[in-house]
């Protein structure tokens, strides 16, 4: 991505938040943090590692003489579980509530440090009797509930790496993923609760485990919805059945730095998907670290509540190990946030009193079509603290999130990281940054992270180009499952010495970093680079646009040609009028040559079940294509009704 004279300017934010003077006062970082850390990077996530509880410390920080297989505190010996558990419990936090748990039909159930404790050790003990030993894999495809923390937590405790595997993904997608893995145990659930009924697993797993050549010896079933199940004998077995006659005592093994914890598989465009592998001592630190800074966490007084699903990263990072690294008290809730109706969250948000809550701008832009008096009606006034991940918000909807769920007082951390980073790496901190609406901002402390050009070279402040990590981090991803050259390939060949993230960033006059989504979102009009991102949140800062996903279409004349697909907000009318004002806006906000050539006005936008908006496909469209794989969609008839749009489209 060369600079850009005409757009440099893009992106004229200049809505500014400072941070709320009683939070700053008593926050758990302070500016200094990113001073310490620049003059002694390794001595600062030394420090952040004695967060946790080692069995051996380590002496070590990091060994990168094989650069870029890191190994990160490696001669230090610990157990994970009995970080995310024990630990608190010998400390008299027993008491304390780990998890408020608020199932979709309206189910809670609220379980201690003390009985995660139990239930933790009895998990691992029954993982034991089935054969299940150190080093080996373990398959998990749950829904949203605690025994899903359980049993990833009871994996950790004897040293068995976790496959998770997102509730939503197809038998094929669970089998590919099984056998990557080798894993020897699936544990599922018979189903969970979504938009209010009982939505089945286990026929998914029966499927994915009678391939040929399995590896698979046994299915652990919970029992959640009480649905019919199919059962084999001898391979099957419940959940409550096999625990409940453990012994609620099991000593944790301390395990190397270096053990795997879990793999975790992203799809990547082209191919298999990447089994991500972390390990156990600096993810860990770095999570709990991070989960501590960013939130501004106080684990006796805050509720905390990550909105995303155990399947994807997130949930892995700052529902499991994060939150319960820190001894926190978090609500997991396990169904869609419309039902029984739009106000689910924030009815969660009030009968807890939620008081940071950590959520993606796809969920946010959908709160905003639904409309401000949804919100309005629940207390709030618990939130302290508000976050966002997934891909780049949109000016207008942090600014919605602030106003309408924060009161217009919380803070708005906007979290950049990936699955490959394990843990945050770009964000605000609540107590010390002065927020830009739209802007991850900058690196947290420990962190090295800028933007270069097309040859690697740093750009200026104002310039634009790709994002990439400098140095090593501690919950970074030690290699892809069982292919170490595509680990190099894929990451660290594009720029020597370089992590390339494959997202496009600029850096704004401060040097504050402006993510503009996966670098194959870029647009290349007239020869110049345009993001998706800006033109997108330029539409959706029209008061009659609720969202906007916007591609690049092959264009005779102008190489690429920018077309728009908008979900307009209730009252708007799609007329004529509308759309050539709306390619106005953007003209005026971006530049004319962001002016998108078509604005197609649509019901509904084609995502992927982690949020993403899925281009390719709209692409597919705006070039009058057949359309890719949509399995990967929430609802596949979206794209139907995009289509039956097109002819009468201006
Ligand atoms: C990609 C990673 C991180 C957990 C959830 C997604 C995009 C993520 C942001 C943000 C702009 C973001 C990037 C990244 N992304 N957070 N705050 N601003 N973009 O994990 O599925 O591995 O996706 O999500 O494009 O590369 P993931």
């Amino acid at each position: 991505m060369s600079e850009n004279p005409s757009l440099s300017n893009l992106l004229k934010e200049e809505r500014r938040f400072a941070p709320p003077a009683e939070l700053a006062a008593q926050a758990n970082v302070t500016a200094e943090a990113y001073e310490q850390a620049k003059a002694d990077r390794l001595g600062f996530w030394a420090e952040q590692a004695r967060r946790l509880t080692w069995a051996t410390e380590p002496t070590e920080t990091l060994d990168w003489s094989n650069p870029p297989f890191a190994k990160w505190f490696q001669d230090g010996r610990l157990n994970v579980a009995y970080n995310c558990v024990d630990r608190h419990v010998e400390a008299g936090n027993g008491d304390r509530v780990a998890i408020h748990f608020e199932g979709e039909p309206g189910d809670s159930r609220s379980i201690t440090y003390a009985e995660l404790k139990d239930e933790v050790s009895r998990a691992a003990n029954a993982l034991l009797e089935l054969g299940v030993r150190k080093g080996d894999r373990v398959a998990v495809y749950m829904p949203m509930i605690p025994e899903t923390a359980i049993a990833m937590l009871a994996c950790a405790r004897i040293g068995a790496a976790h496959s998770v595997v997102f509730g939503g993904f197809s038998a094929d997608a669970l089998a590919t993923r099984i056998e990557d893995a080798d894993a020897r145990v699936v544990i599922t659930a018979d189903g969970g609760y979504r938009r209010g009924k009982p939505s089945a697993l286990k026929p998914a797993v029966d499927d994915a485990v009678s391939r040929e050549g399995t590896t698979v010896e046994h299915v652990v079933v919970v029992r959640r919805t009480g649905q019919e199940v199919a059962w084999t004998e001898g391979r099957d077995v419940w959940w409550h059945e096999l625990t409940q006659k453990q012994p609620a005592e099991h000593t944790a093994e301390a395990f190397e730095a270096e053990h795997p914890l879990f793999i975790l598989y992203t799809s990547g465009t082209t191919g298999r998907p990447k089994g991500i592998l972390h390990t156990s001592g600096g993810y860990l630190t770095q999570v709990a670290y991070t989960h501590w800074s960013v939130f501004d966490l106080k684990p006796e007084t805050d509720v905390y509540w990550c909105t995303a699903d155990v399947g994807w990263v997130t949930g892995h990072s700052y529902i499991v190990y994060g939150p319960l690294a820190n001894g926190a008290t978090q609500v997991m809730y396990e169904g869609t946030p419309d039902t029984p109706h739009q106000g689910r969250f924030w009815e969660i948000v009030q009968k807890y009193k939620v008081s940071i809550l950590y959520t993606a701008p796809t969920a946010i832009r959908t709160f905003m079509k639904w409309g401000d008096d949804i919100p309005a009606k629940f207390d709030l006034s618990s939130l302290r603290v508000l976050g966002s991940v997934g891909e780049p918000i949109n000016p207008e909807a942090w600014i919605w999130y602030r106003k309408h769920i924060g009161g217009d007082r919380t803070p708005v951390v906007d979290t950049w990281w990936q699955t490959e980073t394990g843990g945050i790496m770009i964000s605000p901190l609540p107590g010390v940054t002065e927020a830009k609406p739209g802007s991850a901002q900058r690196p947290l402390p420990g962190i090295a992270a800028t933007v270069v050009d097309d040859e690697a070279t740093e750009v200026p402040d104002g310039g634009g180009g790709y994002l990439v990590l400098t140095e090593p981090w501690p919950s970074m991803l030690r290699t892809i499952w069982g292919d170490d050259q595509r680990f190099l390939d894929t990451y660290w060949s594009r720029f020597e010495g370089k992590y390339f993230a494959g997202d496009g960033a600029k850096k704004d006059d401060d040097g504050d970093i402006w993510l503009l989504g996966r670098v194959d979102d870029v647009m290349l009009v007239s020869g110049h680079n345009i993001s998706t991102t800006e033109v997108e949140s330029a539409l959706v800062s029209h008061p009659s646009v609720a969202e906007a996903a916007v591609v690049g279409a092959a264009d005779e004349t102008t190489g690429q040609a920018i077309v728009a697909f908008v979900i307009l907000r209730g009252t708007a009318a799609e007329t004529a009028d509308l759309v050539g004002e709306l390619r106005n806006h953007v003209g005026a906000t971006l530049g004319p040559i962001a002016k998108p050539k078509r604005i197609l006005p649509v019901a509904e936008l084609p995502k992927t079940r982690s949020g993403k908006i899925m281009r390719r496909l709209l692409r597919d469209v705006a070039e009058n294509r057949q359309l890719g794989d949509v399995t990967t969609l929430t609802d596949s008839t979206v794209m139907d009704l995009i289509q039956e749009k097109l002819p009468t489209a201006p």
